[in-house]
């Protein structure tokens, strides 16, 4: 348990993320389309997770650096992708003697309210004219399940803050050129998404991401809360056993152009 203000960083299961969560990496599959990687391109892989993108993308010939902050997600992407390589670093500041052609980082950056620090490290890491292509959670990601978690937490005397940062078009956008970046594609789009596990699937996606949401609860009242938020969203998120989370996705390519 974290004190209310405290930080706290998610705990990762690194086989629950890949064998009951796998739409995250699934639906980065179109991001990868985005970035068309090509061969001999030198290109980071931001927020890598277990690996499984920075592997299609090596696939297309290009030479990918995948980095995270998570020490288990990086051991398990080494494991399981020997012939990719794995750095164990901090998106906010992070440096490499070589520039890569192209950043690519998939369901990571809504995990960093310090989103000027990621993006002034990504500018250092860039080739002139080199692309930072993203999808991260936009403006209302998830926002009823943040809603429920907050009227419930109020009811218990606790109050949640939302820890992820959510942009809008128009935010992103101002940031990303404030960083010498010109934006040439952006866009906010509704995915609603199944969640795995049938029934249990909001308390399983609740315990997978939401341990920073739920931190300022104590670990004896979590339960109680985690069942009357099911309650409360069950009419509109829950369809023939399964929950569809209500995502919102921000995807951008822009150029570095201030180099
Ligand atoms: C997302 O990918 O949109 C997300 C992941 C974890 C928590 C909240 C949102």
């Amino acid at each position: 348990m974290t004190k209310p203000g405290e930080e706290k960083a998610n705990e990762w299961d690194t086989d629950a993320y890949d064998e009951e969560h796998s739409f995250v990496f699934e639906y980065g599959e179109g991001v990868v389309d985005l970035l068309e990687p090509a061969k001999d391109e030198r290109i980071l892989d931001l927020g890598c997770g277990t690996g499984h993108l920075t592997a299609q993308i090596s696939n297309s010939g290009a030479n990918v650096v995948g980095l995270d902050s998570s020490e288990e997600m990086v051991a398990k992407a080494r494991k399981t992708y020997p012939e990719c390589e794995f750095v164990h670093a901090d998106a906010r500041n992070f440096a490499f003697e070589d520039p890569f052609d192209a950043v690519f980082s998939n369901a990571a950056l809504h995990w960093i309210p310090e989103q000027d620090a990621v993006l002034d490290s990504v500018a250092d890491a860039l080739v002139p004219e080199g692309r930072f292509v993203a999808e991260l959670g936009g403006a209302g990601n998830v926002a009823a399940i943040v809603n429920a978690v907050r009227k419930e937490a109020a009811e218990h005397g606790y109050e949640v803050e939302s820890p992820w940062y959510f942009p809008s078009i128009g935010e992103y956008a101002t940031k990303l050129e404030s960083h010498g970046f010109e934006t040439r594609h952006a866009t906010l789009f509704d995915r609603p998404t199944e969640l795995d596990n049938g029934p249990d699937g909001l308390a399983e996606w609740l315990s997978m991401f939401g341990d920073s949401l739920l931190s300022v609860v104590p670990d004896e009242d979590q339960s109680t809360i985690i069942s009357a938020v099911e309650d409360r969203l069950r009419d509109d998120l829950l369809q023939n056993g399964t929950w569809i989370a209500d995502y919102r996705r921000l995807r951008v390519v822009a150029i570095q152009t201030r180099k």
